[in-house]
């Protein structure tokens, strides 16, 4: 893992956007790209929106989502939708919501998807964020989808939260070319302290193929160093 220290949340979206814009730009005729959901990500979205990217070449997917219809304000589709996606020209395939679907059928059609999508390449570029428990994407400490290694997308019931999640599986994040993971304040220095210690699921994503770039700036990062 590579941590890379900013010194204002500001320095950390415009790093993480440089280095998703540069992968694009200097990437093969498609290219993947999946995004955190959370607040966190959303200045980085809002600075990729306007960087002068060949979009058409790229499709956009969720690395988790919240249990909620699509224009929800909890919806991590909806915040990638206002901050990204309306204001470019990349497909975006989100997870259906319907009150006839379970969690897990959704996550089992998303899942059918991102590997159409795929077509047998590994994921370019998947984007996360860390909660203060330490989970990343909807991978919950003490929930199921932690030990799930067959699907790559899981319905995941987060009882902490009393809520269901949809989220990519640690099989599918570790087959990714680049995990680039954004933290910014002070409320996640000791989720990166025990994250780094390597006592939290987001203390896994090191555990694969992907390379593991962590752009945070100084306060999440004041316990670390
Ligand atoms: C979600 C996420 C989750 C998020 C962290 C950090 O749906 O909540 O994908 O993993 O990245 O909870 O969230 P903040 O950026 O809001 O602190």
């Amino acid at each position: 893992m590579e941590l890379l220290i900013h010194d204002t949340p500001r320095d950390v979206a415009t790093a993480a956007s440089s280095r998703v814009a540069e992968l694009i730009t200097t990437s093969g005729d498609d290219f993947t790209l999946g995004l955190a959901g959370g607040s966190t990500p959303r200045a980085t979205y809002e600075i990729l929106r306007d960087q002068p990217i060949s979009w058409e070449k790229v499709d956009i997917w969720l690395s988790d989502e919240r249990w909620v219809p699509h224009l929800h304000s909890r919806s991590n589709g909806a915040m990638a939708q206002e901050a990204l996606i309306d204001h470019i020209e990349a497909r975006f395939h989100r997870p259906t919501w319907d009150e006839g679907l379970t969690p897990a059928d959704s996550a089992a059609l998303y899942e059918t998807r991102l590997r159409s999508m795929l077509e047998g390449r590994p994921p370019d570029v998947i984007m996360l964020g860390i909660g203060d428990d330490g989970h990343t994407a909807s991978l919950f400490p003490g929930t199921r989808a932690l030990e799930q290694r067959d699907s790559w997308y899981v319905a995941n019931h987060v009882p902490q939260l009393g809520e269901d999640r949809l989220t990519a599986t640690f099989p599918l994040l570790w087959s990714a070319g680049l995990l680039l993971v954004v933290a910014v304040g002070t409320g996640k220095a000791t989720a990166l302290k025990t994250t780094f210690e390597g006592d939290t699921p987001a203390g896994m994503l090191d555990n694969g193929d992907a390379s593991v770039e962590w752009h945070v700036d100084r306060e999440a990062a004041s316990l670390v160093r």
